[in-house]
């Protein structure tokens, strides 16, 4: 197959950036989205030219570093799959495929296709660490946790950073990701003692951030590889409720 590509391309964050056109030629339906970049990456490099800059580690859907907008969807065509789980018989031979970075105020564009997302980080550290003394490994099953509670927070501890809820929110929130987060804990025995303050400080960090409010829209579990659903964020507001009326009791 062959297809022409729009590829943003961006040297720094200064730059203006702009759509650059190239074409992928003999593509195979059994590559991957991913290495079909890396042959046109080649040729480029062959010809003396910049290669494009794009994010990868794993490339089996577990790290959350290959993010790409593709034809203006999170992660592609694909549900449930990150760009490096994404096949090229997902496009027909002679298609236009555009690729763009994540857009959002608080990942901003280093070089091409790569953007900052440490913003996550800061509210991942803002949750802190748990103070519940759990032992060593040997102990883990001492403390009883019931079958559906566990399913919840193996289930929000799937979340890989990847930031495609953000990049699909027209609101550019974090809260998927933030709820994530917080529900993975929060639902465990261990998470109890810090549960109030992991909230609020995640929260407060996303708001730091830059990143904007949640509304509900649902772009964001419609575009989430690893599945995370909407209840999460319920589960938050739930958490944000409580934690706020425990506070003024006190
Ligand atoms: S909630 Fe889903 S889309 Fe958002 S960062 Fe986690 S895995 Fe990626
Ligand atoms: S490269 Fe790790 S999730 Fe895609």
């Amino acid at each position: 197959m062959n297809f022409t590509l729009r590829v943003w391309r961006q040297k720094d964050s200064r730059d203006p950036g702009g759509f650059k056109e190239y074409k992928a030629h003999d593509v195979l339906a059994d590559m991957s989205f991913l290495e079909m970049l890396d042959e046109v990456n080649n040729e480029l490099i062959s010809k003396n030219e910049e290669p494009i800059a794009f994010e990868s580690d794993c490339r089996e859907g577990i790290c959350g570093t290959c993010c790409q907008m593709i034809n203006g969807e999170a992660h592609g065509p694909e549900t449930g799959a990150t760009v490096c789980q994404l096949f090229m018989r997902s496009f027909k031979d002679g298609d236009t495929i555009v690729i763009e970075p994540w857009r959002a105020n608080a990942f901003p564009i280093l070089k091409d296709l790569v953007v900052d997302r440490s913003a996550f980080d800061q509210i991942t550290a803002a949750g802190g660490f748990i103070s519940a003394n759990v032992g060593g490994a040997q102990d883990a099953n001492c403390i009883l946790v019931p079958k559906s509670e566990s399913d919840t927070a193996m289930d929000a501890a799937a979340c890989i950073g990847c930031g495609a809820c953000v990049a699909a929110c027209p609101n550019a929130s974090a809260m998927l990701f933030t709820s994530a987060k917080v529900q993975h804990l929060s639902v465990l025995p261990q998470g109890q003692p810090e549960r109030d303050s992991r909230v609020l400080n995640m929260l407060g960090q996303m708001e730091a951030e830059g990143f904007g409010h949640c509304t509900n829209i649902g772009e964001c579990a419609a575009v989430c590889p690893k599945d995370i659903s909407m209840d999460a964020i319920a589960f938050l507001n739930g958490d944000l409720l409580r934690a706020g009326r425990r506070r003024k009791k006190r």
